[in-house]
């Protein structure tokens, strides 16, 4: 995991200049557990998220008015037909976990069936590029690639959904389409729409915490838009490697986001600490540091609220986090290859419906999968 939150900082992070656009959705069904809706659908753009679904309310919540006004503008009734599409595949996500379990030789248990599409947008030299993952129980499934028009198969299960999705070609032509123009098209649309909110920068606020004096000191971030972020922390001028522990980028409640760097002093006496400080680069802001002062950290002892407040706006982050979890399980094999979406695993089920990134949702019934 840590490496993995490595790679995302460098992939993110050490990149505040990039510029590539990305219209995303995540689907998750899964069965056997009792606090989860049995499927969720959520819709990102630019990393922030702008529709959520799930099926204990079968409705859709639009979470930002300039995708409404998008939406509306691409399809007119937009609304229903999505709605109706989301609940389709609901079904066909449910169908798949039965699917899977019995190709797995599972009786019962948890278990999570996901799926990752969308498509990205370079500002800069306009390439797009697109993809679709799916997801059993954590493990990559079948991924679409894009170049070949081929899926993907990393298990052997997968196999016999991989030969037939690959025997589909008018799907494939449909997919080809969708991800290589529809898609880009739908980003498009936003990016006009949500231009004033998405090109935004706030400003972080940055503190230093300790929750004992043995406990790391943490430099934590929040309130800061966009996303791309960069915090380390440096000792003498120099970025730190080690004694460090990058967190991940969450969302807050507002649309902005937080993100924590700990830094392990166990082995550095207090009349060096002076040499190190915090620092926070945003794309549009001029750098934040912070010196590791202890006058300057929030500890247990001084101000018990403001900790309490940190750890319970950390617990709210984590549900939100949820979907962030998603991503960045998906995230690691997307620095190294694309993929592309499907619908139903069950070879013998008569209908596979894709989802369009939001919206006109028709079921793209053609293969069996
Ligand atoms: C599932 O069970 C069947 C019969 O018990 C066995 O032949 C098969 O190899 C098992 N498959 C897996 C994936 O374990
Ligand atoms: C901090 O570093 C020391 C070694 O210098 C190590 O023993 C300790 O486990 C580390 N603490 C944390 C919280 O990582």
């Amino acid at each position: 995991m840590k490496v993995l939150i490595g790679l995302l900082l460098l992939f993110f992070g050490h990149d505040v200049s990039s510029v590539i656009h990305s219209v995303q959705v995540f689907s998750t069904a899964s069965s056997g557990l009792s606090t989860f809706p049995e499927f969720v659908m959520v819709q990102m753009v630019d990393e922030v998220q702008v529709e959520y679904y799930d099926s204990n309310t079968q409705r859709i919540i639009t979470k930002q008015d300039w995708v409404d006004q998008a939406n509306r503008d691409k399809v007119p009734d937009y609304l229903e037909k999505a709605t109706e599409n989301r609940k389709g595949e609901q079904q066909v996500f449910k169908r798949n976990i039965g699917t899977l379990k019995q190709r797995f030789n599972q009786t019962g248990g948890a278990h999570i069936v996901q799926r990752m599409f969308g498509c990205e947008l370079d500002d800069e030299d306009d390439t797009t590029d697109g993809y679709e993952q799916h997801g059993y129980d954590g493990e990559d499934f079948l991924s679409l690639d894009l170049k070949t028009l081929t899926w993907v198969a990393p298990v052997h299960q997968a196999l016999t959904t991989k030969l037939r999705w690959d025997h589909d070609t008018a799907r494939k032509q449909y997919l080809k389409n969708f991800y290589t123009k529809e898609c880009v098209d739908w980003l498009k649309k936003y990016l006009s729409y949500g231009k004033s909110t998405l090109q935004r920068t706030e400003r972080p606020r940055v503190s230093l915490l300790q929750r004992s004096p043995s406990s790391p000191v943490v430099c934590h971030a929040t309130g800061f838009f966009p996303n791309r972020v960069v915090v380390f922390w440096r000792r003498d001028g120099q970025e730190l490697q080690e004694q460090v522990d990058h967190g991940e980028v969450l969302p807050n409640h507002d649309g902005t986001f937080q993100v924590s760097v700990d830094l392990n002093l166990t082995a550095v006496p207090q009349e060096d600490w002076g040499k190190y400080e915090c620092v926070v680069q945003l794309k549009g802001i001029e750098d934040i540091s912070i010196l590791l002062d202890p006058a300057h950290i929030r500890t247990n002892g001084g101000d018990k609220s403001l900790i309490l407040a940190f750890i319970l706006t950390g617990v709210a982050v984590v549900v939100v986090g949820a979907v962030v979890g998603v991503f960045l399980y998906w995230k690691r094999n997307d620095s190294d290859k694309r993929h592309k979406p499907l619908g139903s695993f069950d070879t013998s089920s008569e209908n596979t419906e894709v989802q369009k990134p939001s919206p006109e949702a028709q079921p793209l019934t053609t293969g069996q999968s």
